[in-house]
């Protein structure tokens, strides 16, 4: 395909504020937004982490069994799975590891492609995760990857899990998520990595106002 398509994509590691963002650019353009880390948790969630010892096709007819879809735009997008939307149960950091140890499966990985293609398809979108930019729409007409430092990131997820109503212990979140980066950066398939021709922001001394404004500037020039 060579047109660009009406996709921008925000990629980047745990933690860095992608799905607030993704939201809010959605929003400014109109669009839906897709969370591709919830999907990834869904299955984490769903599948545990024996998922890697199951047989071929056992895995097989378990990913068929789910259906993902996406409804509505900007920040009242609902991402739902067999029709029933996704829920807070996925946003600890235990299911975020379950999530990247799942990640790692390629069956996994070709099902969640598959889907979220079809969702772009179907729909312009901001598309966020750790390989829209590189592998699920490399023909995105604007790509961004954000980053900011592992304790920066920690501290941020550390006020969203307080803000859900969760006690997390900042010293163990810093470390879930240093080795989160390290599993999604060094698996064999769609690692975390910014596409050639993203714009890659650093965040860590931006507020979220601020990397939104810089996101905009881009979306609107590309
Ligand atoms: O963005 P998140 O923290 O919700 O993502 C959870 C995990 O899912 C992440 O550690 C790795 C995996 N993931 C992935 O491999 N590819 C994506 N496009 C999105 C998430």
């Amino acid at each position: 395909m060579s047109a660009k398509r009406n996709i921008v994509t925000l990629d980047g590691p745990a933690g860095v504020g992608k799905t607030t963002l993704a939201k809010r650019v959605a929003e400014a353009m109109g669009i839906a937004y897709m969370d591709t880390g919830a999907m990834y948790r869904t299955l984490g969630w769903k599948l545990g982490a024996q998922a890697a010892s199951l047989d071929e096709a056992v895995l097989a007819e378990r990913l068929a069994a789910c259906t993902f879809s996406l409804s509505g735009s900007g920040a009242a997008t609902v991402l739902a799975v067999n029709g029933v939307p996704v829920g807070n149960e996925i946003r600890t950091e235990e299911v975020g590891m379950l999530a990247s140890i799942v990640a790692k499966l390629p069956a996994v990985r070709d099902a969640l492609k598959k889907a979220q293609q079809a969702m772009g398809e179907a729909t312009p979108l901001v598309a966020e995760g750790r390989d829209m930019g590189t592998v699920v729409f490399p023909e995105a007409r604007c790509k961004i990857f954000l980053d900011a430092t592992p304790q920066e990131r920690a501290r941020r997820r550390f006020d969203q899990l307080v803000s859900m109503g969760d006690s997390p212990d900042l010293e163990a979140l810093t470390e879930q998520i240093r080795q989160r980066d390290e599993q999604d950066r060094n698996r064999a398939i769609a690692p975390l990595r910014p596409a050639d021709d993203a714009v890659i922001v650093d965040t860590t001394s931006l507020d979220i106002d601020g990397v939104f404004e810089e996101i905009m500037r881009h979306v609107r020039t590309a």
